[in-house]
């Protein structure tokens, strides 16, 4: 293992059975930017994506096309992955629920269940949504009987399940969150799973019978019942931290040690529909088998639509890849990460989707090309050899904030810090004139302050909006004449006197939208 220290971020396994759209695009580049920000910063990431292809909304959605559920998720897998191709996202691993290492360890583990005596047959009698993959009770489906999150007729169901004892944890969970303020963000979050901790915790039903839904993981125990697909799901994370090794005898499987791995996960992030799953299921499954907990949960908001959360089930999903062709790829990443507060709700608007790239395009772009003009048109594309303090404070401040906004995932805090920055950039050329300066021969002192100090808070602005716009800031690098985004530290240190500077192409060029003109936007 190396010496570096390590971070293992996640996003939520998404559901075979859609196509990518904002609102997953939204967790997968927070995700991207997270880990780029921690490679940027010298540590090593394993970065965590993929699909989650059992259970019955996968067998319905199958049936529904015509096609066997592995087809179908063989061609959803590729579609994810593509969408993240063409999205930036830096991922070090994809990993698919139907893969033969995953089916091994959910197995091993739910077979640890059992062989603790964390499991027991009962009766199941209740309220089901498939589409949602949740089990319900009466008090919850209210008197229209639907789903509490998409509200889609939820449908009644009574059978043998497996139970495991979750509620045997339930003081362990709440003292864990107490102890640990800052497991659940935002606190509005945290809040409500101990709100839902207040009530006594039920057992969770842990399998699904064979003969309704076929298409999942068999229990070791019982061939004729599969693993709940949300079980299933959750254990991905497991799976990729290399820490259980299913083909090893049992008490050497790594359940007893995981040092050797990347478990426990730094962080998941999810959105607030999978909160409970993730902060209540998950942490209890794990204490039942003996594993430490994930180290942090972060639980973003909603893209709506109106006042609606975008989802396919909703039809009034927007495609990230349709916007990116139009406006690339950086643009996308910046419009998700700077207009929504993590943990908050953001409603998606053509409108504001333009104001957001005319702010990349009039203030960072602007500044990237009238810097590097200026330097081949007054020094022949040479930085000058200059003190260049004239923004160190400015500089100084807004690293601050961008540290500390990102310590505490407030993502669109530290982009906006880095955009304002480039704003007082602009303002200082403004305020020193070069074109001025430039004219008056007798003190060409001022004019290699201006270009230099420029030049600097460039390089400094590289480093910060790398990890949200990558593509972009590969080219200003090479324009900036670094071989290579710089980390924060080297931007600060960095020696620009003497260097070569080309003259850069707007980095955001004027794009006439598609639905310019078009009254339904
Ligand atoms: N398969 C489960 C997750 C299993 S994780 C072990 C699932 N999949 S999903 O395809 O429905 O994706 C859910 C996630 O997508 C949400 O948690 C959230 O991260 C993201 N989003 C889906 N719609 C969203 C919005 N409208 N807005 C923001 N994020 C959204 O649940």
């Amino acid at each position: 293992m190396s010496e570096r220290p390590r971070t293992y971020l996640t996003t939520p396994i998404y559901y075979a059975s859609g196509e990518p759209h904002l609102g997953h695009a939204y967790t997968t580049i927070l995700t991207d930017v997270l880990a780029r920000f921690h490679r940027q910063n010298g540590r090593e990431v394993l970065f965590l994506t993929g699909t989650d292809e059992h259970g019955q909304k996968i067998q319905d959605e199958a049936e529904k096309r015509g096609l066997t559920p592995i087809e179908l998720c063989d061609t959803m897998a590729e579609r994810f992955e593509s969408a993240w191709d063409g999205l930036g996202i830096s991922h070090d691993r994809f990993i698919r629920t139907t893969e033969a290492e995953h089916r091994a360890v959910v197995t091993a583990f739910v077979q640890r269940l059992w062989d603790l005596d964390q499991i027991y047959e009962g009766v199941y009698s209740g309220w089901y949504c498939v589409s949602d993959e949740r089990y319900w009770t009466e008090k919850d489906i209210g008197e229209e009987r639907t789903c509490q999150i998409c509200r889609k007729p939820v449908t009644h169901v009574e059978e043998k399940n497996y139970f495991f004892k979750m509620s045997a944890y339930q003081d362990a969970l709440v003292a864990h969150i107490e102890a640990n303020p800052d497991w659940i963000v935002p606190e509005v979050r945290r809040n409500e799973i101990l709100g839902f901790l207040r009530q006594p915790l039920g057992d969770l039903s842990i399998s699904r019978p064979k003969s309704r839904v076929a298409w999942g993981i068999p229990l070791p125990f019982d061939s004729e019942h599969v693993a709940y697909v949300w079980v299933d799901a959750l254990i991905n994370y497991l799976t990729a931290s290399r820490a259980i090794d299913p083909t090893a005898d049992v008490g050497h499987q790594g359940f007893e040690d995981v040092s050797d791995s990347w478990w426990p996960a730094d962080l998941h992030v999810i959105g607030k529909d999978i909160l409970t799953t993730h902060a209540v299921y998950w942490p209890t499954l794990l204490m039942g088998v003996g594993l430490p907990v994930p180290k942090r949960i972060l639980s973003h908001g909603w893209w709506v639509v109106g006042e609606t959360k975008m989802s396919k089930s909703l039809g009034n999903v927007v495609d990230p890849l349709s916007l990116r062709e139009e406006f690339g790829t950086d643009a996308v990443r910046w419009y998700l990460m700077r207009e929504m507060p993590t943990g908050g709700d953001a409603s998606y608007t053509p409108e504001r989707f333009l104001t957001r790239y005319e702010e990349l395009s009039n203030v960072l772009g602007n500044l990237a090309s009238r810097v590097t003009s200026m330097i081949v048109k007054y020094r022949d594309g040479v930085v000058p050899d200059a003190p260049g303090a004239g923004l160190d404070e400015e500089i100084r401040k807004t690293l601050e904030v961008v540290r500390s906004s990102m310590a505490s995932f407030k993502v669109h805090d530290a982009f906006a810090a880095a955009m304002d920055l480039a704003r007082t950039a602009n303002g200082y050329v403004e305020e020193r004139q070069p074109w001025t300066q430039a004219r008056d021969a007798d003190s060409p002192g001022a004019l290699d302050e201006t270009l230099t100090s420029l030049t600097r808070a460039l390089v400094v602005l590289c480093a910060l909006f790398q990890p949200v716009t990558p593509e972009k800031m590969e080219q200003l690098a090479t324009w900036l004449g670094i071989s290579g985004v710089p980390t924060l530290e080297e931007a600060v240190a960095v020696d620009v006197r003497g260097r070569r500077v080309e003259k850069g192409l707007p980095l955001f060029p004027r794009v006439e939208p598609s639905w310019a003109g078009n009254s339904d936007g």
